[in-house]
């Protein structure tokens, strides 16, 4: 059995460490050892064992007939789209850990694998290696999923977690993040809560079984939480994780990324670090948590390899995944219903003039001539529209 790897980069170096490391079950398993033949990388890689295996031109990987398997680890979009569409069109099993394609294009090379009878599949691709993926598609779907949430960042969690612990600000946490190679040197993505969101898209495509445009989902990073943040949700108890929540509203879902201020109740409270989870209620199910390494060479190398092994034992056979192409329009943002937590330097008359009754102040001097208080559950337009009536807020933050 013959793989290739596109993008030799962390991850890619990961699964052909996986392969050798693990050469001897995964044989045991498969019936036949799964060899790498080809490498594709714009790299050298000079005096690397994999540099014989080197190719720069993803032809030489379409146009090879023994190459049954093939792994894009590039990550973007394109050129990534255009190489798995070619390897599918030419009757190649594709596995992904790329969340960018697949939210953008998921549906379109689901598709496409099925017209060639082969496999797209990703489970790399939201959790890292959580087996979240799979669990949705199979041993899950005979419930409805009416809820998920999810710390699906590692980089931001881990942000988080540290701002906590050491009571740190955001810049100084982020600084020493990307020294310890936590966080990228371009953290864009994973701070402002991008990665999250296409991840969170994912997932309700395949809860919901089509396409969840990720630009359609109300998404705000970790970037206006700061150390004073941190100090009132100690104050009342509470942790602020950057949360992906998707919530079945009558046929359809209602999806946010954002900060949210966890109660400890809440599993999610104790995911902490770079650590991801997933929580999911189904109809039948309840309650279930998937928890562990959520990013990183390894981790995201054994989801990947995974499906390989998958891929190899249903060869002739395209798994079907139900995931249509046609777009599934979101429930409305505005009718989501949270309590907030606020901070502002509008005095209580202010804030009760446009909350009215039901606001619960919070005791605390934590910065001076600052008031925090938290509104009853309301919808977020509603909350938006009396928020809107005070000069003086600093921040607010939705409660989980
Ligand atoms: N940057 C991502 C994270 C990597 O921090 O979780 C995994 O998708």
């Amino acid at each position: 059995m013959k793989a290739a790897i596109m993008g030799y980069g962390t991850i890619g170096s990961g699964v052909a460490e996986t392969l050798r490391v693990n050469h001897d079950v995964i044989a045991r398993r498969v019936g036949e050892p799964i060899e790498l033949k080809k490498v594709l990388d714009l790299r050298e890689f000079e005096g690397d064992p994999i540099q014989p295996l080197i190719v720069h031109d993803y032809m030489d990987i379409v146009n090879d007939p023994e190459i049954k398997i093939v792994v894009e680890t590039m990550g973007g979009v394109e050129p990534a789209y255009t190489f798995v569409k070619a390897m599918l069109e030419a009757g190649k099993h594709v596995t992904t850990s790329n969340k960018a394609l697949v939210a953008d294009k998921g549906a379109e090379l689901i598709r496409i694998a099925k017209e060639h009878k082969v496999n797209f599949m990703f489970e790399a691709s939201v959790g890292g290696g959580i087996p979240i993926i799979r669990c949705l598609q199979s041993c899950l779907t005979g419930d409805v999923i009416e809820y998920i949430a999810g710390i699906v960042n590692g980089t931001t969690n881990y942000m988080m977690t540290e701002m906590a612990d050491k009571g740190a600000d955001f810049d100084d946490v982020l600084k020493e993040a990307q020294a310890k190679g936590f966080a990228e040197k371009d953290p864009t993505a994973d701070i402002e809560g991008y990665d999250a969101c296409r991840k969170i898209a994912i997932l309700t495509s395949l809860v919901a079984g089509q396409q969840v445009d990720y630009k359609d989902i109300p998404t705000e990073g970790i970037t206006h939480i700061s150390a004073d943040d941190i100090k009132y949700a100690k104050k009342i108890g509470r942790k602020v994780k950057l949360l992906a929540t998707s919530r079945e509203e009558g046929d359809t879902y209602a999806c946010r990324v954002a900060p949210f201020l966890v109660d400890p109740e809440n599993p999610l409270y104790n995911v902490e670090g770079v650590f991801n989870a997933v929580l999911v209620h189904g109809n039948i199910l309840g309650d279930g948590m998937f928890y562990g390494s959520g990013a990183g060479k390894l981790p995201t190398a054994s989801a990947v390899v995974g499906d390989m092994v998958k891929i190899a034992k249903h060869l002739d056979k395209n798994v079907p995944i139900e995931w249509k192409e046609e777009k599934l329009e979101l429930a409305d943002p505005g009718l989501d219903k949270y309590r907030f937590f606020v901070r502002t330097t509008d005095d209580q008359g202010m804030i009760d003039e446009s909350f009215g009754e039901g606001v619960e102040y919070i005791d605390a001097d934590i910065v001076p001539g600052e008031v925090g208080f938290i509104t009853p559950e309301m919808e977020q337009r509603a909350f938006d529209e009396k928020a809107g009536k005070l000069t003086g807020v600093v921040n607010s933050i939705r409660l989980a």
